[in-house]
């Protein structure tokens, strides 16, 4: 089979563990370098020593996506080991405390806002120009089927993952000149460590709503982000894939 990425290079925020870590796999599975950006220092040297191990050159940045020091320096990590750019997928995100928002304190929703919503910015501002100098580059941001819905309890997270997808939408369009596409994906929910982050009740709540009656797979998030990320995904830009089990069918 077609290696569809090789000799390119990706960037993967949040790419230590769950649905990110996924990601990783398959891209560097079908022949891209990786610059993986985590908060978490063990998870994040596990993550990429197992990478590197399976034969995926894969560069580790620790810190903070919403810190403009660390996007910076993960693009510069693409430039000098590699002198390109092909990918990037804006994954890194926390669902915030749940609660309503008569009984959130506002510090929640700087929180939440930093990591989904400020790094998403942060990494497309600092990484198109090196995606420009080859007119070629994908991005892919992670939003959730939270951002088209809304859920209650969850106010910091829905919106600013609707924000992700009104980002999404004004920078596709920015770039649309050029070999550049720009698309997000809105996943339902998937076992991961977030859901540690909000309460059973919300969980429960949001697997309800699901009519294909299960949550989703990372691997079928990641298939369908791989292509997104692919030279394949030539025709759409400023899209929103949904992989909500039929929650969205718009
Ligand atoms: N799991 C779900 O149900 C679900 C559903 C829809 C969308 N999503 C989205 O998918 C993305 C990945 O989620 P996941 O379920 O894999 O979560 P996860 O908690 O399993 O993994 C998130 C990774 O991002 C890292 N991270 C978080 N904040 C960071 C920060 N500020 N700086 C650097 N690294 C940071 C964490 O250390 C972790 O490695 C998120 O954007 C999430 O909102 C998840």
């Amino acid at each position: 089979m077609k290696k569809r990425f090789s000799n390119q290079v990706s960037i993967i925020t949040g790419g230590a563990s769950g649905i990110g870590y996924s990601i990783a796999q398959r891209l560097g599975g079908e022949g891209s370098n990786l610059v993986i950006v985590d908060r978490d220092d063990e998870s994040g040297k596990r993550t990429a020593a197992e990478l590197n191990a399976s034969g995926i050159n894969t560069v580790l940045v620790i810190g903070d996506v919403s810190d403009e020091k660390v996007a910076e320096n993960a693009v510069a990590q693409a430039k000098e080991n590699w002198d390109r750019l092909d990918v990037l997928i804006n994954n890194a995100g926390i669902t915030g405390d749940p609660g309503s928002i008569w009984e959130l304190p506002v510090t929640e929703m700087d929180r939440v806002y930093r990591t989904n919503l400020r790094a998403t910015y942060l990494f497309c501002q600092k990484a198109i120009p090196l995606m420009l100098r080859n007119d070629y580059g994908r991005i892919v941001n992670i939003a959730s089927i939270a951002g088209k819905e809304g859920n209650p309890k969850m106010v910091p997270y829905s919106s600013t993952k609707a924000a992700v997808i009104g980002l999404t939408k004004s920078v596709g369009k920015e770039l649309s000149d050029t070999g550049i596409r720009v698309n997000c994906v809105t996943p339902a929910v998937a076992h991961t460590a977030i859901l540690d982050q909000t309460s059973p009740e919300v969980v429960d709540y949001m697997i309800s709503k699901i009519p294909l009656g299960r949550p989703v797979e990372l691997s079928e998030i990641a298939s369908l982000v791989t292509w997104v990320a692919s030279e394949e995904c030539s025709f759409t830009t400023a899209g929103v894939f949904d992989i909500s089990g039929g929650r969205a069918t718009y």
